[in-house]
């Protein structure tokens, strides 16, 4: 009987109750509790979200124990009517017990591989612990680092989205979703929820659906091609519509549209909110609202187990849309393997190669912004470490970290101990004993500065409205500065932080994210030189809050092309000339490449052949032509000049991340289609419009480096 089958079969046999209970997700206890028990025993509970607060990120929140988990789960199978498992879903967001950089890191690694290797060992970590289901990846473009949750995605671009989409999808599912190692994925927040009105979390936004299609959609589609078993509906209206209750949403697009097939888990207390957001009155109201629109399964408000059987006997929803969503959670939970093993086996994970890829994947999405000569620095030069992250354990994991454990992670000064011992200067002082500080610094030959800011600034519900370095920290960089001393500043941040009246006064910027349990020490093995930097950076650095939005696929005006891109930006303000910090795409290296010329093998192609199937070539040389080998992400950007919508001046189209000795030159190849080369109209059709195509392929988004193609 293949899966299908099974599910029509179980679903004959059940009640309307017990179908509406596979709806259901509540938070799972943490110990024994007989009422909950004897849910389960009726059927009455679907799934269990192990979450003990609405913003679980934020909160310190512990894990059912494993016992407690194998004993609801036994009553589910053994003492309820049908025997149905449980599905047990947790915030696995960027690692269980070994933390992985923040997403938003992650992508500056350019890596998919690397990330989907590491999604894997999340996976084998957290299965190990009872989870079933995480509620990753997050997938949310965001073009507004004063939101908390920027973290939590892949940054600004939908195309870095989609392949980041994919990578974590594959390395949660693996092979096999049914495997014991894997986990069910849930791409979130479907859809538009970091689009939120001036970084303001939960707040409305506005987005049309050409944008909708072009920037927000690609990481879901990509997503569910990669077979993503849920998606998570967010909790932001879309110019008056909320999202939990749009069925243009929720079924026509993502189903219609990107035929995902799983099934859709509502936010925490969304559906009962749609109150709040002034689109029902009752929770009767927001459960039918909810159902109807396609939203299959109801997070902890508990709105669908209290009003589904009387508005299915009122008429107000049928039951043909309960059987749906039914059906769809069910073949998830087949899917999974449920029925086959239900059980946790608590099996003990050595961590050793999880940490190791951990270390790899922080080193490789830490960018280096700045250097002027002073990095990588020797083993022997003595080091003044200073700043109020020397100590910092905590804030390197980052927001979202459920299962980390702070004590288990190095902090700044024991990971540079271990590389330099008695010739690191150490000071726990920041402004407060000063001078203490000074005398070590005068003593040494480099000062490093530990900066940052805490995951409590960052996350869910936690945004700010200021992205400037704290005072105190700027205050500290003008300190050192005036020593004569070079001054490194290393940052811990979750965010692009305004590095305007900061980066000038230092001589290197790190800028090592909140990367995980490894942070401090991949961060040495950058400024020791072990690893050579090479992350590029997958959102754009403004100079100061007042900036924001600032991203590089932007379009032309008519007055100037765009201030991104250098071109007249004095009409933009009259206080500040709006460029980019540091765009997106950039990324320093201790060694230098060059770039040769683009090569096509057509300077004109026919649309007709591309809609066959046909591609084109583009080749570049690249050469290591620095001191050291390293690794380059070579990127490459097109511009649709001409087209019936206004197209972005850049949109990066491929990259690829290879490792380059010194002296050597590699060759890049990208191909270019049908599927590379077009857009979505407001209809969510996809176009390729003929004309001509600037291609440029460069180390970011400001390279000059282009060639012509054109379509006919
Ligand atoms: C967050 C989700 C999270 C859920 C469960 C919500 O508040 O928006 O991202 O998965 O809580 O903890």
């Amino acid at each position: 009987m293949n899966i299908e089958q099974r599910v029509e079969e179980i679903l004959s046999q059940m009640t309307l109750q017990e179908k509406i209970g596979q709806l259901n997700q509540v938070k799972a206890p943490l110990k024994a509790d007989e009422e909950v028990f004897e849910q389960i025993r009726q059927g009455k509970i679907g799934s269990f979200i192990m979450a003990t607060t609405a913003h679980a990120g934020n909160d310190d929140t512990v894990l059912t124990e494993n016992l407690l988990i194998n004993k609801m789960q036994r009553i589910a199978v053994e003492e309820s009517r049908l025997g149905i498992p449980i599905i047990y879903g947790r915030d696995v967001i960027h690692g269980h017990r070994t933390v992985y950089p923040i997403p938003l890191a992650a992508a500056a690694s350019f890596n998919p591989e690397l990330v989907e290797k590491c999604y894997r060992n999340i996976a084998r970590e957290a299965a190990a612990d009872g989870v079933n289901w995480t509620f990753s990846p997050m997938l949310d473009l965001c073009r507004d680092p004063r939101w908390g949750r920027i973290i939590e995605g892949p940054g600004e671009d939908p195309y870095v989205g989609a392949v980041m989409a994919e990578a974590c999808v594959k390395g949660f599912q693996g092979e096999n979703i049914s495997d014991k190692d894997s986990l069910v994925a849930c791409a979130k927040h479907y859809i538009g929820y970091g689009a939120s009105e001036g970084g303001r979390d939960y707040h409305r936004t506005e987005i049309s659906d050409y944008n909708l299609y072009n920037y927000y959609l690609p990481a879901f589609r990509a997503a569910v091609n990669a077979g993503v078993g849920t998606v998570m509906s967010s909790f932001n209206d879309i110019s008056g519509q909320p999202v939990t209750s749009g069925k243009k949403y929720l079924t026509d697009i993502l189903r219609g549209k990107l035929g995902f097939d799983g099934f859709v888990v509502s936010d925490w207390d969304a559906v009962s909110q749609l109150k709040r957001q002034g689109v029902a009155e009752t929770d009767a109201d927001c459960a039918e609202l909810a159902i109807n629109a396609g939203l299959d399964m109801n997070m902890t408000d508990r709105v669908y187990i209290n009003n589904l059987e009387s508005l299915v006997e009122s008429g107000r929803v049928s039951e043909e849309t309960i059987n749906t969503a039914v059906k769809r959670v069910l073949k998830i939970k087949l899917q999974k393997g449920l029925f086959q093993n239900p059980y946790c086996d608590a099996r003990e994970i050595d961590r050793t190669v999880h940490l190791k890829d951990a270390r790899t994947l922080a080193a490789e999405s830490m960018v280096l912004l700045k250097n002027d000569g002073v990095l990588p620095l020797s083993k022997k030069s003595r080091v003044a470490l200073i700043g109020p992250f020397v100590r910092e354990r905590r804030a390197l994991l980052g927001s979202w970290t459920l299962d980390g454990k702070a004590e288990e992670t190095a902090n700044f000064a024991e990971a540079m101990k271990s590389v330099i011992g008695a010739n690191m200067l150490l000071s726990d002082d920041n402004i407060a004993v000063l001078d203490n500080s000074i005398a070590r610094a005068v003593k040494a030959d480099v000062v490093v500065l530990a900066l940052g800011e805490s995951e409590k600034v960052t996350g869910e519900a936690y945004s700010v409205s200021d992205i400037s370095l704290p005072k105190n920290q700027v205050e500290l960089i003008h300190r050192y500065k005036v020593l004569g001393k070079k001054v490194v500043g290393v940052f811990f941040c979750g965010r692009p932080m305004a590095m305007e009246g900061v980066a000038e006064y230092l001589d290197a910027v790190l800028y090592a994210w909140h990367s995980g349990s490894e942070t401090a020490n991949a961060a040495c093995d950058i400024l020791f030189g072990d690893v050579v930097p090479n992350g590029k950076t997958a959102v754009t650095f403004p100079k100061r809050t007042g900036h924001i939005p600032m991203y590089y696929n932007v379009t032309s005006s008519g007055r100037c092309v765009n201030c991104y891109y250098g071109e007249n930006p004095q009409n933009c303000y009259v206080d500040s000339l709006p460029t980019p910090a540091f765009p997106f795409g950039f990324g320093l290296s201790y060694t230098k490449f060059e770039y040769g010329e683009i090569k096509a093998d057509t300077d004109e192609i026919l649309l007709d052949d591309l809609i066959d199937g046909k591609s084109f070539k583009i080749t570049v040389n690249v050469k290591n032509t620095g001191d050291f080998d390293g690794k380059e992400t070579v990127q490459l950007y097109i511009r649709d000049k001409i087209a019936t919508v206004m197209r972005p001046l850049r949109e990066l189209k491929g990259f690829e991340k290879r490792k380059i000795n010194k002296n050597e030159t590699e060759c890049f190849t990208f191909e270019l289609g049908y599927d590379k080369l077009g857009f979505y109209t407001e209809n969510g059709e996809y176009t390729v419009e003929k004309g001509e195509f600037e291609i440029y392929v460069g180390e970011n988004c400001l390279t000059k480096n282009k060639i012509t193609v054109r379509l006919t």
